[in-house]
């Protein structure tokens, strides 16, 4: 399968520690790939450096054939980003959230207002679209920020624990975004410390621990190496290749 998204030698320092440290690995192209480790393990500071958020101190990724180091312009048209903390204004509804952002976008006045429409459909709000988005709950106005990530058309969209802190039905519907999006072609990348959702939803997991990726490998492979992968669990494989829980 095709790679999308190529990553070599990330590296991140903070105050002389490491957050990531040499990580490597690919993305194909439509498929959900996960990322997934512990509180701390470096998947946010990953992802702020392969969406050109973040400078590498070492190493590069390749996204769609762009570097995110020099050609970060090229990069950004071909991503969307819904950040781990919520990114938009809670004085506007939903729709000129959306408008706004795509604007940004570089969408003009008619387009924007057209695939807002589009995508407030795709994440479930299109019959509250026109309301505050400080009146939503946690879960909707989550699925607010994945729509604006949504406004460009991205080839490739980054979701850092999208499903953190919300309800069952926010959850549901975010689920069924992404397994929508993934029909349509479109490449996820999805982070998260629950290994339920990884296994149910990803395509193929990177496990990361102490700013290291320690596997990578469809949910059934990386089970099949600990065990039966019937009746193994990600927690399980997260504990044979680290030595310790992957609960906090
Ligand atoms: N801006 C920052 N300044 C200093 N330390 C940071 C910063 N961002 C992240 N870190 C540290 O880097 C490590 C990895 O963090 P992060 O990438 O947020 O992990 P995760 O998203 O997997 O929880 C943690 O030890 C965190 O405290
Ligand atoms: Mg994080």
């Amino acid at each position: 399968m095709e790679t999308y998204l190529e990553a070599e030698g990330l590296t991140k320092y903070f105050d002389g520690v490491a957050a990531v440290e040499d990580v490597s690995f690919v993305i194909r192209r439509k498929e959900i790939f996960g990322l997934l480790g512990p509180n701390g393990a470096g998947k946010t500071t990953t992802i702020r450096m392969l969406s050109t958020v973040l400078a590498p101190d070492a190493g590069d990724v390749c996204v769609g054939g762009h570097s995110v180091v020099r050609e970060g312009d090229e990069v950004r048209k071909r991503i969307g980003i819904c950040p781990q903390e919520l990114a938009l204004y809670p004085e506007l509804s939903a729709v000129d959230n959306l408008v706004f952002f795509g604007r940004m976008a570089g969408l003009s006045g008619r387009e924007a207002t057209a695939r807002a429409r589009a995508v407030l459909a795709g994440v479930g709000l299109e019959a509250r679209g026109n309301e505050v988005v400080k009146k939503y709950s946690g879960g909707m106005q989550r699925r607010v920020n994945i729509g604006i990530a949504l406004m460009n058309r991205p080839e490739l969209l980054f979701l850092d624990e999208p499903t953190v802190g919300i309800d069952p039905q926010s959850r549901n519907h975010i689920f069924e975004t992404v397994l929508a999006l993934r029909a349509e072609g479109t490449t996820v990348l999805y982070t998260t410390h629950y290994m339920e959702e990884a296994d149910r939803l990803c395509d193929r997991i990177g496990v990361m621990d102490r700013g290291r990726i320690v596997a990578v490998d469809t949910p059934a492979e990386l089970k099949r190496q600990v065990g039966d992968p019937d009746q193994t669990t990600l927690e399980e494989v997260f504990l044979h290749l680290t030595g310790r829980s992957l609960r906090d």
